[in-house]
Order: C-alpha cells, then sequence, then structure tokens
C-alpha cells in the first residue's frame, strides 16, 4: 500500500463514522503563540477543544503536515523525521474511549489488516499528585476486543500523557498502538522498551487543561485527540525497515546519489538527514518564510544549513539544494500544490541560503580545525556562530563528532552581548508567552482585526496577513508592504483602532460554506486552504461592517472592552514584509 493510499483508506474509513475531512492547516500555526511550528493536528483545533464549536461539526479527522525538531538529532534512524504527516481524528466533546478505541483497532485490523499477533498496546497508568486516575478504562475496552493482558502496559507521564502543544492548553491521558517490527512471532508478553515494537497511533483522551501555573483543570468537554505517523505506517505496511526505503523517499535518495555519485549504502545517515531536512526547508518556504536568526527562520536555516554542510561531506561541491527541492516538489505537488505554486520562491531563498552558507563553511571549517584541544571555548563557538554562520547547533555536533563539548555557559555569555540576537540563545527554545483562550488573549485577539481593517483602510486592500503571534501581552502582526510606515500613518491607524473601540461594535460570529464568506467579502490568510465551511467574525453593524474575517475565534462581544490601542513598534520582517507590536492598555 502506498502512502496515498493509506491517506486515502484513513480518511474514507473516518468519514463513513460521521467525520468531517478537513484541509491541513499551515506549518505555521497563526495566532498560536506557544509552538513555532505546527507539530500535530490537534494543535489548529485547540479552540475547539478547549468549548469553541467547530464549523463543521464536532466530529472531523484530516492528513495533517507538521514539523518537529525536538527529535532532530534522531533524524537519520529508522523512523524519526522533522517534516511528516499526521492522519488524525477528532472528537471534539462527541465520542470518547470507547468508540476511539474500538475505531482505530477495526482500522488497523479491518483496513490496514494488521494482524492481531503484531499489536501491543500501552495505558496510563494513573498519577495521584495530580488525581489522574489508573487507565483501566481503556486497558478493558482493549481487553474486549480480544487483547491478552500481556500484550497491554500501564506506563506514565513520559510515555502516555500528551499535551499541551505548547505550555499551557488541553492534554490527556493516552493509548498507544504498537506494531511488531521484529523477525518471527511477537513475543506473547510486551515490553515497550523493546524497539522492535514501533508506535504507530495514539489515541489522546483530552480532557484537562493545563493552566499557566501547572494546574490540570478538567475541560468543560471530552475530546478524543488521535494521531498516525503516515511514513512511518506506510513503511512498516510495505515491510521496509525504515521510512526512507519508501516511495516517500527514494526518488530524493536517488538523487543525492546523482548528484554526489556516491552510493547510499554505507552513506546511509548523510543520505538520510539531507533528504529529510530538504524536504522539511521545501515545505516551510512554501509558506513564505525566510532563513532567519530567530525563531522559525533560524530553524529553517539550521535545516538548510546542515543538509549542505552534510552535502559537502559527500564531496558535492556545487550548488545542489535547488535540485534536492525539485524532487520534492515534483512527487509531493499532487497533495500539496503549494510547493508547485511558491517554487521560484522555494529554489530562490534555498539557493541563497546555501551560497551565503558555502561563502563561509570552508573558513569556518578551518577556524574549527585550528582550535585549541579541548573544550572549545564560548568565544570560539559564537565565533562561529556569528562570523561563519554556524548553527550553534552545527558546532556542538562538530564538537561531538571529536568527542568534545563547547562551553556553554561562555556561549550564552558572548551571546547575550549581542543583544540583537539574545532571543535565540536558548539553543531552540524559541517558545513565547501563553497560548490561551484568556480574556485578555481574546482581547488582543479582537483588536488584531480591528488593526487588519484599519491597516487596509490606510495602507490600501492589497495588505494581507502574513504571520500574527498574540499573547496576554501584546500582539505581534506582520503583514505586506516594502517600506516602512510613516509617523502618520502609524498614528491614523491607532485612532482608526481607537474609534472602533469607542464605538463600542458589536463583534458576530456566523457559521458559512467557505465560498460564501469570500463572496461576502470576508478577509482570511493568504494561502491558507479553509475546510468547506468556516466561522466568520465580523465587527460592526451589518449596514457598517468595519471587519469581516474568516477565523476560529474567540472573540470579545463588543469592540468597548478593549481598553486603549497603541502601537509600540514597527519593523522590518523579512524583505516586503513589516512587522508591527500593539499593546491595549487600560482606559
Ligand atoms: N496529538 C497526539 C500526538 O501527536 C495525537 O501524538
Amino acid at each position: 500500500m502506498t502512502a496515498k493510499e493509506i491517506q486515502e483508506k484513513y480518511l474514507k474509513f473516518f468519514e463513513g463514522k460521521g467525520h468531517k475531512v478537513l484541509p491541513s492547516a499551515p506549518l505555521v500555526p497563526e495566532n498560536d503563540p506557544t509552538v513555532l511550528f505546527t507539530t500535530a493536528g490537534m494543535q489548529p483545533l485547540v479552540p475547539y477543544l478547549l468549548g469553541e464549536k467547530h464549523p463543521m461539526g464536532n466530529r472531523v479527522c484530516n492528513s495533517q503536515k507538521c514539523i518537529r525538531t525536538g527529535d532532530i538529532d534522531d533524524v537519520g534512524d529508522a523512523t524519526h523525521l522533522t517534516f511528516f504527516r499526521m492522519l488524525g481524528n477528532w472528537s471534539l466533546g462527541d465520542y470518547f474511549k470507547k468508540e476511539a478505541i474500538e475505531w482505530s483497532f477495526e482500522f488497523l485490523t479491518k483496513e490496514l489488516n494488521i494482524p492481531l499477533e503484531k499489536l501491543a498496546f500501552t495505558v496510563f497508568e494513573g498519577e495521584s499528585e495530580n488525581n489522574i486516575p489508573k487507565d483501566d478504562e481503556a486497558a478493558q475496552i482493549w481487553q474486549g476486543l480480544g487483547i491478552t493482558k500481556e500484550r497491554i502496559a500501564y506506563l506514565g507521564r513520559d510515555d502516555n500523557w500528551w499535551g499541551p502543544a505548547g505550555n499551557t492548553g488541553p492534554c490527556g491521558p493516552d493509548t498507544e498502538m504498537f506494531y511488531w517490527t521484529g523477525d518471527g512471532e511477537a513475543p506473547k508478553v510486551f515490553d515497550p522498551s523493546d524497539k522492535k515494537w514501533v508506535e504507530i497511533w495514539n489515541d489522546v483522551f483530552m480532557q484537562y487543561n493545563k493552566t499557566a501555573d501547572g494546574q490540570y483543570v478538567p475541560l468543560q468537554q471530552k475530546n478524543v485527540d488521535t494521531g498516525m505517523g503516515l511514513e512511518r505506517t506506510t513503511a512498516i505496511l510495505q515491510g521496509k525497515n525504515n521510512v526512507y526505503d519508501t516511495e516517500l523517499f527514494q526518488p530524493i535518495i536517488k538523487k543525492i546519489s546523482e548528484i554526489s555519485g556516491k552510493p547510499y549504502q554505507g552513506n546511509e545517515k548523510l543520505f538520510r538527514i539531507m533528504a529529510d531536512h530538504l524536504r522539511a526547508s521545501s515545505f516551510i518556504l512554501a509558506e513564505s518564510l525566510t532563513p532567519s536568526n530567530i525563531g522559525r527562520g533560524y530553524i529553517l536555516r539550521r535545516l538548510i544549513r546542515r543538509a549542505v554542510r552534510y552535502g559537502r561531506l559527500l564531496g558535492i561541491t556545487e550548488e545542489f539544494t535547488g535540485e534536492i527541492a525539485q524532487v520534492v516538489i515534483e512527487m509531493c505537488n499532487d497533495v500539496y500544490s503549494e510547493l508547485k505554486e511558491n517554487q521560484t520562491f522555494i529554489f530562490s531563498e534555498l539557493t541563497r541560503e546555501e551560497k551565503r552558507f558555502l561563502e563561509c563553511l570552508e573558513n569556518g571549517l578551518k577556524f574549527f580545525t585550528k582550535l585549541p584541544a579541548g573544550q572549545i571555548s564560548g568565544k570560539a563557538a559564537f565565533d562561529l556562530y556569528q562570523n561563519y554562520g554556524f548553527p550553534i547547533e552545527m558546532v556542538r555536533e562538530l564538537a561531538k563528532e571529536q568527542s568534545r563539548i563547547i562551553d556553554e555557559k561562555g556561549f550564552l555569555e558572548e551571546m547575550a552581548k549581542h543583544q540583537e540576537l539574545s532571543r535565540t540563545a536558548s539553543a531552540g527554545q524559541f517558545k513565547s508567552g501563553l497560548a490561551d483562550n484568556s480574556e485578555q488573549t481574546t482581547k488582543y485577539h479582537t483588536a488584531t482585526h480591528l488593526m487588519l481593517a484599519a491597516l487596509r483602510e490606510v495602507l490600501g486592500g492589497e495588505i494581507q496577513q502574513k504571520g500574527s503571534n498574540i499573547t496576554a501581552e501584546r500582539i505581534r502582526f506582520d503583514f505586506n508592504l516594502d517600506r516602512k510606515m510613516t509617523v502618520e500613518e502609524i498614528k491614523k491607524v491607532e485612532d482608526l483602532v481607537n474609534e472602533k473601540i469607542q464605538a463600542n461594535l458589536p463583534v458576530v460570529c456566523e457559521e458559512m460554506a467557505t465560498e460564501q464568506a469570500f463572496g461576502k467579502g470576508a478577509v482570511g490568510v493568504f494561502g491558507h486552504k479553509y475546510a468547506d465551511r468556516v466561522k466568520v467574525y465580523t465587527v460592526g453593524q451589518p449596514e457598517n461592517v468595519c471587519s469581516k474575517e474568516i477565523c476560529a475565534g474567540p472573540h470579545v462581544e463588543r469592540t468597548g472592552l478593549l481598553g486603549v490601542f497603541k502601537i509600540i513598534k514597527e519593523e522590518a520582517s523579512s524583505s516586503g514584509v513589516r512587522r508591527v507590536k500593539a499593546i491595549l492598555e487600560k482606559k
């Protein structure tokens, strides 16, 4: 079975169980500052897991593109990837454990025809300090389906608890499904630490909300959130012992071999990392992000530069990343049209980044080889980072290859001296703020709609949202403009927003077909694929609409609740994109 067939089977199966199929949300989450990328299918659904009504109903499913960099050091083994697709089905306050488990079981054994003997399961062992019970219920449901007790293991928080995706939000105990990849019969007694058991699916029973003070508060509704790794499942069903041997990677691997003139055999790790990183980079670039030194752009930079270094190790001396991207685009275009639509941008950004890095890679490596033996000083690590463009993770990797370490504290001190870069200092942890449905965040969310409407009024109707990040403290908002805003323009935007706040306008939410929403002039996020039905938030009176946006919400009911709107910063974000930061002050 190909990945495409598995995906189709999955969505069809859950459609048959009353689920509506949603398009994949973008990799860059909207209005969720707790994470840099969409790391799971549930992430775009957070408002609905917390109780908002979903316009497509309370059963939905999809195949979500995800980026996870937490496991980046494992990429190159049999199963870990930075970019992958997750099949998921959700109950938004509808069905719960029984149906979720029974349908998972039915799909695995009847649709994918996996023999029962090859499956094993884990469930949550309970946690008295947080008052969370042992999940005997899930275990009993599995047993009711014919699973023996020996094939069910109880594990703790590290294994059988999922979420929240950021610091706060919906989470809960889960039950995970494992497939025996070893030769011969699977052992009767399941040992979850045996790596031949590979996790393929996770059903999370999302019934808690983790609050900012670390409490687990029961949610007003019980949800189900599931996730099945498409690449992994494809490999397993094809009897391959790693994801790179499937049709999802073979064309990329072949291309790397062709360009480098080196065989895959014997160079697996380098090939795999290059294939994974450039596939991920192509998908990130398709969403108009550019490499930079902070946040998402930094992750993109890291992926591209690591692939380039490995290309060098394979003996590639010419630029090659564009050629790999070309293969990725051709392979994935049937499902992800955004790749082809943005191919010129993907090629130019990849090549630009590759060129930039190649200019200093050689010299940086020379600098590294000349460093005195022993620990690598913070200053040297920082030089490599700052002057030679080596992502710090790459410096660590180089050090590790020689069984050396870097002076991390010294590096951070050097970094802190360079204030403009200090935000990246915690090595890949760029999380910021809270994403929650708190009153303050909700106010900022509504203020963002007013601000976009004002920006369009002042700067022109071509202004579009390029990204937003809302916390309980501020709005950060990116939009397309190829010049600085003038002081007068900023003032005008502020005045317009404050006028609308003072007018205490109503904020009304309606659900409608997506076509109808656009027909009514609702603004959406550029390039975003919407489900067939969406929510539209309108600010103002029907005869005098101030803002109309497709949005998941939530929002305040009247603008009068917002306070005084103020833009505190206007700056360049990337080429052709400006960024404003704004706050609401008490009246
Ligand atoms: N959100 C769950 C996961 O990512 C399903 O495993």
